[in-house]
């Protein structure tokens, strides 16, 4: 089944509404999601883009239904990311003389992990084109680290088609593929979630990258991604979110993120979140124990959020492991220009705060004074040195 976009552009990829997962277990799908794929019929017949392994058999078959695979001029394999060349495999065994147009890093990536280095691969770089049809040439446009050092974006003259893979993506099942077709509120939701956690660390990149294509100044009527809806509703709304986010985004919040073994810890979070809401009224402040938490939604919380609070007690010399391996996906993301703050009970030593600072500050966080460090439960006072931090975090 295909569904077409704009005269010979077709959507031919695969609503994915049972994926609950994505990265292996490391980003949670909560609405579906897609793996799009696009199909030109000019002149030149191209694929742009297969769709996830699994879905390897069914996306060939339908391909078959709609051409004769033997009509297939090339594919343009944007991004090696096997949700997206999984079905590359199959696609070659049926014409293993296509051409594959792809980054230098494409094709690194395509033999790393299908091992065909014969493949017939067409390297391109920013600039170059494909012609398709009169009038009508595929643009590439290199986007290294966005997220992939092979990632790269097609421009189709004529039709003013943007095919940006991952970029401008989101997880979301949409049937009727369109942007003004989706609930609005979840549609940005889910693309802030997948900035958040998977392109914050690339943020400065983007920037860049952002920058440049602005520049490009090309008429852009449709932004064809590769995960979600299609944009031909204001376009460039995305875009603009997307400069905005990419300029060490944050709103009036601060995120609490804390575990705790026998309710110490977590009394003091509830304590930092009411001194919070006295002396800032306006802020947003929001709570998570992120032993239980979403991981992915507490990342986009602290994409939103100025300042964050982390807190573990203090176990065996060190901090509870859900606190820890929640801080490592922290560092992982690089946020930039945000403050941070530390707390937390112990019972003997009391390392935790130093492990807890020592983690926010190699993650790029403006780590601030005081940390609270509670011997044992809290007592009245203790809850009330919170204060101390709340202040640290919202001073200017
Ligand atoms: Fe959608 Fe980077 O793969």
């Amino acid at each position: 089944m295909r569904e077409k976009i704009k005269n010979n552009v077709y959507w031919i990829g695969k609503i994915d509404w049972e994926l609950t997962k994505f990265h292996g277990d490391d980003y949670t799908i909560t609405h579906g999601s897609s793996q799009n794929a696009y199909l030109i019929e000019e002149e030149k017949t191209i694929l742009i883009d297969t769709v996830w392994s699994p879905h390897k058999d069914e996306f060939i078959e339908n391909l078959e239904k709609e051409i004769d695979l033997d009509k297939l001029d090339a594919i343009i394999v944007q991004h090696g990311e096997v949700d997206h060349s999984g079905g590359l495999p199959l696609l070659m065994e049926r014409r293993p003389d296509l051409p594959i147009y792809c980054t230098a890093n494409g094709v690194k990536s395509l033999v790393g992990q299908f091992h065909h280095p014969e493949w017939d691969y067409r390297v391109v770089k920013t600039g170059d084109s494909l012609n398709v049809g009169p009038g009508k040439d595929l643009v590439f446009v290199e986007m290294a680290m966005l997220h992939w050092p092979d990632s790269m974006a097609s421009y189709l003259t004529g039709d003013n088609i943007l095919f940006s893979n991952d970029a401008f993506g989101q997880h979301i099942a949409v049937g009727e593929l369109y942007n003004d077709k989706a609930d609005q509120c979840l549609l940005f939701s889910e693309a802030i979630k997948y900035y958040a956690n998977i392109l914050t660390p690339f943020q400065a990149i983007a920037k860049k990258k952002l920058a440049e294509v602005v520049a490009m100044n090309l008429p852009i009527e449709i932004i064809a991604p590769s995960h979600g809806v299609i944009w031909r509703d204001n376009p460039l709304q995305i875009v603009l979110k997307y400069i905005e986010w990419s300029d060490q985004y944050k709103e009036d919040q601060i995120t609490i993120a804390y575990d705790s073994m026998w309710e110490g810890t977590k009394k003091l979070a509830h304590a930092l979140e009411k001194h919070l809401r006295d002396i800032a009224p306006d802020t947003v402040v929001k709570v998570f124990n992120v032993a239980v938490a979403d991981k992915n939604e507490v990342m986009t919380e602290v994409f939103k959020s100025k300042a964050i609070a982390v807190g573990s007690p203090t176990v065996s010399n060190d901090i509870l492991s859900s606190v820890g391996g929640w801080l490592y996906f922290l560092k992982e993301l690089r946020f930039k220009g945000k403050k941070a703050a530390a707390f937390g009970c112990y019972g003997w030593s009391g390392e935790g705060n130093k492990k807890i600072q020592e983690l926010l500050s190699a993650s790029g966080f403006d780590v601030v004074e005081p940390s609270v460090r509670v011997n044992w439960a809290p007592k009245d006072e203790d809850l009330d040195e919170m204060l101390l931090i709340a202040q640290a975090l919202i001073s200017e």
